[in-house]
C-alpha cells in the first residue's frame, strides 16, 4: 500500500455512517478559534435528539452537578466550552468506530482522551480540553486500516498480542502504520495542526513540533495500555522531552475509573 492508496482509502472514508451536522459544527468550533460558545449551542439546541443525549450525559455521575441542567446554555455556563466540546467529540466518535468492528480503538481512544485531560490538568497545562481531544483522536490511523482491509488489521493485533510492535506489525501489513494513515486523515479532515501532530508523534513526540502537547499523548498512551506492564515509558523520550510521571500505578487507575464511567454514560445515550 502506498501513499496514494491511504489517500485513496481516505477519500471514501464517506463510507461511514453520515456524522451529525452538530459534529461537523463542533469540529468546526474546534478548527475556528473566532467561534463562540454561544454559536455551539445554538447549532446544538436545533437538534432535540442530540440536545437531550448531551444534556444526559451533562446531568450524570460524571459531572456530579448539583442541580439539574435542561439547557446546552447554562451546561457551557456550568461545565466550559471545552468539556461540552469533549462531550460531542466523544459522543460523535462512537458510532464512526464501532460500526467498523473497532470497539477497541473506540475505547482505547476515550481512556486515552480522559488521560490526556488529567495529565494536562496534573502538569498544570491551560489547554487541558484541547488535550482531551488529541487523545480522542491520536490512533484513528488504526480506522484507515480498519476500513482498507478489516481481516488484515485483525491479523496485526493478533501479532500484537503475541508481543510484536504495533508499528512493525502495521508496517509488515500495509506497508505503512496507523501514524503515517492517521496524518494523512487528520490532513484530508482539515483538522488543527496540533491534531495532525499528535496523530502522526504520539509513538515519537520528541520529533513534534509541538513535543510538550505530543508528550502528554503520548504519556497518556502508554497510562492506557493493556497489558500494563514496565517499563511504562521509553527512557529515550522521557529524557528527551524532559517530563516524567509520578506515581503511573495510582495515576492510571484515576484514569480507569473515570474512563469507565464515562464509557457507560456514551454507551447508553443513544446516537440520534
Ligand atoms: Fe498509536
Ligand atoms: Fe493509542
Amino acid at each position: 500500500m502506498t501513499i496514494k492508496d491511504v489517500r485513496e482509502i481516505i477519500q471514501n472514508l464517506k463510507d461511514l455512517p453520515a456524522m451529525p451536522n452538530v459534529v461537523v459544527i463542533a469540529l468546526e468550533v474546534i478548527k475556528n478559534p473566532n467561534s463562540s460558545a454561544k454559536q455551539l449551542a445554538n447549532t446544538i439546541e436545533n437538534d432535540h435528539a442530540i440536545t437531550s443525549s448531551i444534556l444526559k450525559i451533562v446531568n450524570s455521575s460524571y459531572f456530579g452537578l448539583a442541580n439539574q441542567v435542561t439547557s446546552i446554555d447554562k451546561a457551557i455556563t456550568l461545565l466550559g466550552f471545552g468539556e461540552i466540546k469533549n462531550i460531542i467529540l466523544s459522543f460523535a466518535m462512537k458510532p464512526m468506530i464501532s460500526t467498523q468492528g473497532g470497539k477497541n480503538i473506540w475505547e482505547h481512544s476515550l481512556k486515552t482522551a480522559i488521560a490526556s485531560e488529567v495529565l494536562a490538568k496534573k502538569l498544570g497545562k491551560d489547554n487541558s480540553d484541547e488535550c482531551f481531544a488529541l487523545g480522542l483522536l491520536h490512533d484513528m490511523g488504526k480506522l484507515v486500516f480498519m476500513l482498507y482491509n478489516t481481516q488484515a488489521a485483525n491479523e496485526v493485533l493478533k501479532m500484537v498480542s503475541k508481543g510484536v510492535d504495533i508499528l512493525l506489525a502495521e508496517r509488515m501489513a500495509f506497508g505503512f502504520d496507523h501514524t503515517i494513515a492517521g496524518y494523512e486523515l487528520a490532513a484530508h479532515w482539515r483538522l488543527p495542526k496540533l491534531i495532525q501532530q499528535a496523530m502522526k508523534y504520539h509513538h515519537r513526540p520528541q520529533m513534534s513540533e509541538q513535543p510538550e502537547n505530543v508528550g502528554i499523548v503520548y504519556f497518556a498512551n502508554q497510562l492506557v495500555k493493556e497489558p500494563f506492564k514496565k517499563p511504562y515509558f521509553d527512557i529515550e523520550i522521557t529524557s528527551k522531552l524532559r517530563m516524567t510521571i509520578n506515581n503511573p500505578e495510582e495515576i492510571r487507575e484515576e484514569i480507569l475509573e473515570k474512563a469507565d464511567l464515562l464509557l457507560k454514560i456514551i454507551e447508553k445515550a443513544e446516537m440520534p
